[in-house]
């Protein structure tokens, strides 16, 4: 699995390379350079690989209609760690084995980075979306703006925002429930990993039936991985992880692990996933990589 894997992500890179070129001698030469230190800066690949391979699995093959939205999701996932990293957020030093955005540049640079990301990716698939219609292909377009549209809602305040608002209203709260902590989990993680698995399989034309199903799995994986990443701040390897333990009690959140232990945050995670891969073999019996990385996520150190 770990060649494989590593294989996948090299496939992934190479994609996101094709995006967010380099721009030099320009007034805004500063803010590209902030956006392209983050976003290239390594990190699992998870989300648009997880899309690619939804994408497959459904027999998606054109992947010139996949790659934007990968590279999109890539965009948003990233302006995300930089947003949450700033000192009103999470105030943390090291992202992805390297100063965070704020430190290595400044504020104001790491803020309009994190924009200028996030409308990078708008961008990005607009200009799929502006091709498609140009040549008249009405069956893609209108899976492009269905693709479109659960992009914006799974990264916006219905997703990955109304997940990081709870978050930070929910730090130093002593009495915040797990019904409120799983309104986090599935919204500021959960969300952008239900994107990424049913982009997927929108574009590659999938049922409403399956897309549903993907759904499902997307909030089972996405709510472990955050337990995991909960798990991990608490007992991981900095040098493994790129970023720093214990960021979770320095800031009083309201974790899996605070609510509810570490021995059942690793039950319940295991758990999610294995239902994961049960709703996974209900869509196809066939031995996908996506099975493979959704189980290899149970045991990560990163
Ligand atoms: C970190 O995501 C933020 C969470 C939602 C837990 P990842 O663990 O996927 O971070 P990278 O992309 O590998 O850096
Ligand atoms: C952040 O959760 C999820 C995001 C939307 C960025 P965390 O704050 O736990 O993520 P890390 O641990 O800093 O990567
Ligand atoms: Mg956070
Ligand atoms: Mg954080
Ligand atoms: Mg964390």
């Amino acid at each position: 699995m770990k060649e494989n894997l590593k294989l996948h992500v090299e496939e992934v890179e190479a994609i996101l390379n094709e995006f967010l070129s380099e721009e030099k001698g320009v007034y805004y030469e500063r803010v590209i350079d902030s956006m392209r230190y983050s976003f290239f800066a390594g990190g699992k690949r998870l989300r648009p690989m997880m899309m690619l391979e939804s994408y497959r699995m459904f027999g998606g093959k054109d992947l010139a209609v996949i790659k934007p939205y990968m590279a999109a999701l890539e965009m948003i996932h990233t302006y995300s760690l930089i947003h949450d990293d700033l000192p009103a957020m999470d105030n943390d030093d090291y992202r992805r084995g390297r100063l965070t955005n704020h430190k290595q540049f400044d504020e104001a640079t790491a803020i309009l980075a994190g924009d200028g990301l996030l409308n990078n990716a708008f961008e990005v698939v607009a200009n799929a979306m502006v091709v498609t219609a140009s040549a008249g292909n009405c069956e893609l377009l209108k899976k492009q703006t269905k693709a479109l549209q659960v992009l914006a809602n799974k990264a916006g305040v219905y997703g990955m925002i109304g997940g990081q608002v709870a978050d930070i209203e929910a730090e130093k709260k002593a009495d915040a429930t797990r019904e409120e902590l799983l309104f986090i989990h599935e919204n500021k993680t959960a969300a952008l990993i239900r994107a990424a698995l049913t982009i997927g399989a929108i574009l590659a034309g999938a049922s409403e039936e399956d897309i549903m199903k993907m759904e499902q799995i997307g909030y089972n994986v996405g709510v472990a991985f955050q337990i995991q990443d909960d798990i991990l701040d608490k007992i991981g390897d900095e040098a493994l992880l790129g970023k720093p333990v214990g960021s979770d009690e320095k800031n009083e959140k309201t974790t899996y692990v605070t609510l509810e232990g570490l021995e059942k945050a690793q039950e319940d995670q295991k758990q999610l996933s294995e239902e994961a891969i049960s709703m996974m073999n209900e869509i196809t019996a066939e031995k996908v990589f996506l099975k493979d990385l959704i189980i290899s996520l149970v045991n990560r150190e990163k």
